[in-house]
């Protein structure tokens, strides 16, 4: 181990986080309601500019009047280039104290970005004198947020998680797509021929790398690493099978743009009992081999060692974590 200790984010649950637009109130009480761990009220994209300030009632009455128990509430304030962002803030924070557990900030760019929101966020806390501190999650989905990933993710030590933003990732790097958080037909690579001259065509993931480098940031600093949107509401199959290769990097989580999506996410986010079964034996496995004086042993032919328990420990926290909820 390094002499440097990562501290780790307070432990939550966010295998499905769910995007609901603070313009629509039925969507907003369906929410409260719902399965997912986390639910984002958005201030920011899903609401047209003039429904801004209604919004922000709607989100403030949501805060003080729905029964959220058992979920992490967070609202999507509007980027800080908007002169939106104060207001959304200042205006919940204040009629909302000790009711929101984060902020989530979009398009996060630089480490003081964070640090000016930690500014304001704490000086309100202070006047309210709020005793639920305010965590943040932060969207890596620009070009900018992304060359500064490990910077943000150090900014503040508000900071929990960081979620991949694909369709303004998209849009900032130029990528050519136009589908959300989807494959891309055009990214693939040709095999060679084989003995007959016949050659296959593998898709890629053309978000690998930003996922694997935001699970990178998101770990070295101790916060929850999320998937963001897969735009096919119509397409489970597709959600799946990206939320899979999500989790497999290392992400907590996916977000929910459909209702639809949240109890698939809290699925394919649980392990399974087969895993905490292998883990568990694991476990046992090695507290044998302590006894024994050994820091090796193999279990059904494959080896394990002092690494297996660190692994075989965090699959068996997250499942007592979920039997807790
Ligand atoms: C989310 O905000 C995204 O841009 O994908
Ligand atoms: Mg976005």
């Amino acid at each position: 181990m390094s002499f440097t200790i990562v501290e780790q984010a307070p432990a939550r649950l966010n295998r499905s986080e769910q995007a609901v637009p603070g313009s629509n109130t039925r969507f907003l009480e369906k929410a409260a309601q719902g399965n997912a761990d986390v639910v984002f009220l958005d201030l920011e994209d899903a609401v047209a500019p003039d429904e801004k300030p209604q919004a922000r009632k709607n989100i403030i009455a949501a805060l003080n009047d729905l029964d959220w128990t058992g979920k992490t509430v967070s609202v999507r304030i509007n980027g800080l280039d908007t002169h939106y962002m104060y207001r959304d803030v200042i205006e919940i924070l204040e009629a909302c104290p000790n009711k929101l557990d984060l902020i989530m900030i979009p398009k996060v760019g630089t480490a003081s970005d964070v640090y000016a929101l930690d500014m304001l966020v704490t000086q309100i806390e202070e006047a309210t004198k709020a005793t639920k501190r305010i965590g943040f999650e932060m969207i890596i989905e620009t070009a900018l947020g992304m060359a500064n990933v490990d910077a943000i993710a150090a900014a503040s030590p508000r900071n929990e998680s960081l979620h991949f933003g694909v369709a303004d990732y998209a849009a900032s790097t130029k990528a050519r797509t136009t589908n959300i958080g989807g494959p891309n037909a055009d990214y693939g690579v040709l095999t060679d021929a084989d003995e007959a001259g016949n050659r296959d065509y593998h898709w890629g993931d053309m978000w690998h790398y930003a996922i694997a480098r935001m699970v990178v940031a998101a770990r070295a600093h101790g916060l929850r690493p999320v998937d963001g949107p897969f735009g096919d509401i119509s397409d489970p199959d597709g959600y799946k099978a990206q939320a899979m290769r999500a989790a497999v990097l290392g992400c907590e989580g996916k977000w929910a743009i459909h209702p639809s999506q949240v109890d698939l996410g809290n699925t394919l986010f649980s392990p399974s009992e087969k895993e905490i079964a292998t883990a568990k034996a694991i476990l046992s496995a090695m507290e044998q081999a302590k006894k024994e004086g050994k820091g090796a042993v193999t279990l059904n032919g494959r080896l394990i060692d002092i690494a297996s328990i660190k692994q075989a420990e965090v699959l068996v926290k997250k499942a007592e974590m979920i039997a807790g909820m």
